[in-house]
């Protein structure tokens, strides 16, 4: 795709069979939806993103953790050996912690973000972070938490459009994370989320012969010619590692 006359940047999305075939990486600047049910991998995808960006692409990152508490987080991911805390010290990766308002508990993180849900707070916050350390890619993890304490459908869907117009101000690359139905019937849980996205992708978790199996769809990927066939992945002490190479099912 061009745009304004050059090639528009591709950026690494940290999962190596993904990358391949959605033409090499995400839009510079796009946002991208990850919708699932529970336990399919989105908070782990999210943060490879982040992870394999500082790490490999000299990228820095931004977490937001709305549904689960950054020390989890951080004891969580160095199961896969993806020491958060080391790049944090070094200013490559800021995690906020949006958590605590949620959970109505004391934070003791370094940034906090007491109401997230405020769209223009949070993303002044969020913006004087990216600034801080040049940050190119950032991660909402989760969009329906984050709005856990509203109401009102309508409010929230309109709150959502306006995040998305907010995201694109940003210039980073956008990780947003949505509750899909188990059913697969509705693709995000408040059915807007597809809508701010130039990118979608679906994971699911199926029992198979006694067997759980993860798989992915790419849904949506604007500007970018894909394939919309099921492949299956797995979640391994590496990460998210994902099976181009076998028969997609
Ligand atoms: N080290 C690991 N090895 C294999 N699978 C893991 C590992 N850590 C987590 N998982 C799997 O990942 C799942 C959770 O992924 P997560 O990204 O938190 O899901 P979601 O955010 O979609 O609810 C767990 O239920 C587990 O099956
Ligand atoms: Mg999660």
């Amino acid at each position: 795709m061009k745009f304004s006359g050059k090639i528009m940047d591709r950026i690494k999305s940290g999962i190596i069979g993904l990358d391949y075939i959605i033409g090499g990486g995400f839009f510079q600047s796009s946002t991208i939806l990850i919708s699932g049910g529970a336990g399919t991998g989105k908070s782990i995808f999210g943060i490879q993103f982040l992870y394999k960006g500082a790490m490999e692409h000299n990228e820095n990152g931004i977490l937001l953790a709305v549904e689960e508490r950054p020390r989890d987080i951080r004891r969580y991911m160095l199961g896969f050996g993806w020491d958060l805390k080391k790049l944090e010290d070094q200013n490559k990766l800021v995690i906020i912690d949006a958590s605590a308002a949620r959970l109505g508990i004391p934070s003791g993180e370094k940034y906090v973000e007491m109401r997230p849900f405020e769209l223009d707070s949070l993303m002044s916050t969020i913006i004087k972070i990216i600034e801080k350390i040049q940050a190119k890619r950032l991660v909402i993890d989760s969009i329906p938490s984050l709005f856990l304490q509203q109401e009102h459908e309508l409010a929230i869907r309109r709150e959502i459009l306006r995040l998305g117009a907010l995201l694109s101000e940003t210039g980073c690359t956008a990780i947003l994370t949505t509750e899909a139905d188990t059913q697969g019937n509705k693709l995000s849980k408040f059915g807007v989320e597809e809508f701010i996205a130039q990118g979608l992708v679906l994971l699911s978790l199926k029992e198979q012969a006694t067997e759980l199996k993860r798989s992915l769809i790419v849904l949506k990927m604007r500007g970018t010619k894909h394939s919309t066939r099921r492949y299956p992945f797995d979640i391994t002490p590496n990460g998210i590692v994902m099976h181009t190479s076998e028969e997609a099912y």
